[in-house]
């Protein structure tokens, strides 16, 4: 692999063989792959972000507020609201979307010496920050239903100490929801090993589970890592932020590039948050279409696992779950083999999307 890069190129050798993180992007498809909201933003909010960026448009020239107070107090009063837990733009770090949160903290608090761990299958952007930070990751596991055994989990971290440990809920790829009683212990384990608990929320609002920003209060190490790409349906826009103690945001504030956020971004996303309902009124569409996409998956002997989010893992085919995808797209739907070995996951569409790829999957299963 080390071949493949030009002798003069300086690359870290402990990349040589990494290929670059996505998914594929291809036109006229169906795209259910990589669990955006399928909706357009509602008219009302695109005119409102037009306009608001018009009116950022002449101060280009200077650079954007580099604290982004307005944004920052914005998401804490939406986190306040929808979570009950009253928290201020203290408690608040944005950036270009949560992988750029996941980086900034592993920037901060990660590193050599300060070992992450993770239960997988999991998220696979947390081990390949750890990678890219030089932060060593463990992979613990996930049980035959994707839940954490904890006492699995009790007796890994009192092993291996780590620095940070990281837990994704609802869980990508498996859409399973970890119990706020388990966040709980696990945030207590986190303490008597000196630990952050990373909570990954990124699919938090198609979910009936408490979040873990309730934890924080009692909890002082627990980061609760959120992003408006999914429920909000904003993902071009790249905006993520983290919830925690002011200690971690001034953490982030020393990893951060200076002007990271642009703007724009932060225009359009304080429009976004001042229309909050509007932006989120198809997460009950997708959770309801979660629930008939699910029932046909498994009226075809196919195995769908319950799903807290806006996708479904699902298992049980005859054949490679590689071939099924194949044919999946020869058909023009484009779903998600993200390497867990006999499954497949689809993102929720639009009902006509969804209905495209249950004719087709239909299709393929006789
Ligand atoms: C669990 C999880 N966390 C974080 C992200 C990153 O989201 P973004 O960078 O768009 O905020 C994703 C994206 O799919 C995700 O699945």
């Amino acid at each position: 692999m080390a071949s493949a890069w030009p002798y003069w190129l300086p690359i870290r050798a402990d990349l040589y063989g990494i290929s670059p993180y996505g998914a594929p992007q291809i036109s006229d498809v169906v795209a259910l792959n990589t669990n955006e909201n399928p909706f357009e933003l509602p008219k009302t909010v695109q005119d409102s972000i037009v306009s608001r960026i018009g009116e950022v448009v002449h101060g280009l020239n200077r650079y954007p507020d580099r604290d982004a107070q307005v944004l920052r107090s914005k998401l804490a009063e939406y986190i306040s609201k929808t979570t009950g837990s009253s928290v201020s733009s203290e408690n608040i770090w944005a950036a270009n979307g949560s992988n750029e949160i996941l980086q900034t903290l592993m920037i901060a608090c990660g590193g050599a010496d300060h070992l992450a761990i993770g239960f997988t299958p999991s998220y696979s952007v947390h081990p390949l920050i750890a990678q890219l930070t030089r932060t060593p990751w463990f992979a613990g596991t996930r049980d035959q239903d994707f839940a954490i055994d904890m006492v699995v989990a009790k007796k890994l971290i009192h092993e291996k100490n780590p620095s940070l440990i990281f837990v994704t809920t609802p869980n990508n790829p498996s859409g399973t929801s970890t119990p706020l009683a388990d966040l709980r212990e696990l945030a207590d384990l986190a303490g008597q090993v000196g630990a952050l608990l990373i909570v990954d929320e990124a699919y938090a609002e198609f979910s009936e589970e408490e979040s873990a920003v309730s934890l924080i209060a009692d909890f002082q190490h627990v980061v609760v890592v959120r992003t408006m790409s999914k429920a909000f349906a904003f993902a071009g826009t790249r905006l993520g932020y983290l919830v925690a103690h002011p200690a971690v945001v001034n953490a982030s504030l020393i990893a951060r590039l200076p002007y990271h956020l642009s703007s724009i971004t932060q225009a359009a996303a304080e429009v976004a948050l001042d229309y909050a309902d509007l932006m989120q009124s198809e997460i009950a569409t997708l959770v309801s279409e979660r629930s008939r996409v699910f029932e046909a998956i498994s009226s075809m002997g196919y195995k769908p696992v319950p799903s807290a989010a806006n996708f479904i893992l699902f298992s049980g085919f005859k054949d490679d779950a590689s071939d099924v995808w194949q044919r999946l797209l020869d058909r023009g739907i484009l779903i998600r083999d993200i390497g867990l070995r006999g499954y497949l996951r689809v993102t929720i569409g639009t009902p006509a999307e969804n209905d495209q790829f249950i004719a087709a999957l239909r299709e393929i299963a006789e």
